[in-house]
């Protein structure tokens, strides 16, 4: 049996650390362009679409774990090609057409490569969970090579993220006993959610309201 040295290890380290930092350099420039987009809208537009952006990269045991659970390949390239979601950034705005004010502006930039988009806003999940989900290939230029690197971006209001960051403390505290989450309660977090989608839609109501308020007094 061949055995392993320690220089064998530190290479595989060194392998891994490397394969990670692609996807840290990736979201440290997406952060970049959408803090670019946000002061140039501001400076137009006299307002921040945005309410916070949070990045966050999958830890290798995650990894692992959802490799496992997916059955994809064990090498970098099947990680690669599986698990889509190793760097996540997500994006809290504040009224529903802002979301699709910055996933346009995303778009629209020629060197980013959309992958995939899904609207749970126009077709929420079951369970009434609601965001936009894109799925970009973004460039990122190192000292030998060049990568394209996708990172799942999910766009939602502080309503959807209230109601997603509930429901997953609420479905996590039952999963862990692994029982399933009785009917009441699936049904009262849906009703939950369609609250929180009212409330989205009234603010918008009162914001464009506002907006021509302030048009006509500017006249
Ligand atoms: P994953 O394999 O979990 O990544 O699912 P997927 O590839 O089908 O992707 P999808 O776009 O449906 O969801 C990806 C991510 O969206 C999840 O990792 C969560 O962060 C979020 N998400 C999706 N559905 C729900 C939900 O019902 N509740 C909450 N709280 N978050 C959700
Ligand atoms: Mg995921």
């Amino acid at each position: 049996m061949n055995q392993l040295s320690i220089n064998d290890l530190k290479n595989f380290k060194n392998e891994i650390t490397r394969f990670m930092m692609t996807y840290k350099f990736a979201l440290d420039a997406m952060e970049t362009r959408v803090e670019i987009l946000v002061q140039e809208f501001e400076m137009l537009h006299e307002y921040n679409p945005i309410e916070h952006t949070k990045s966050r990269l999958k830890s290798p045991e995650s990894i692992f774990h959802k490799l496992n659970r997916k059955g994809g390949d064990i090498s970098f390239t099947g990680i690669r090609d599986s698990i889509k979601d190793i760097a996540g950034m997500r994006i809290t705005c504040s009224f529903i057409s802002d979301i699709y004010v910055i996933s346009n502006m995303l778009k629209n930039q020629s060197d980013l490569k959309i992958l995939g988009e899904k609207d749970y806003i126009k077709h929420p999940k079951p369970n009434g969970y609601q965001s936009l989900h894109l799925l970009i290939e973004v460039p990122v230029h190192m000292s030998d090579r060049q990568e394209s690197v996708c990172i799942e971006v999910q766009i939602r209001t502080i309503a959807m993220d209230f109601w997603a960051s509930l429901e997953h403390k609420i479905y996590y505290k039952f999963n862990q006993g692994n029982q399933a989450v009785p009917g009441r309660l699936l049904d009262e977090l849906k009703q939950a959610a369609a609250a929180a989608y009212a409330l989205d839609l009234q603010m918008e109501r009162l914001h464009a309201e506002i907006e021509v308020i302030k048009e006509e007094q500017s006249d």
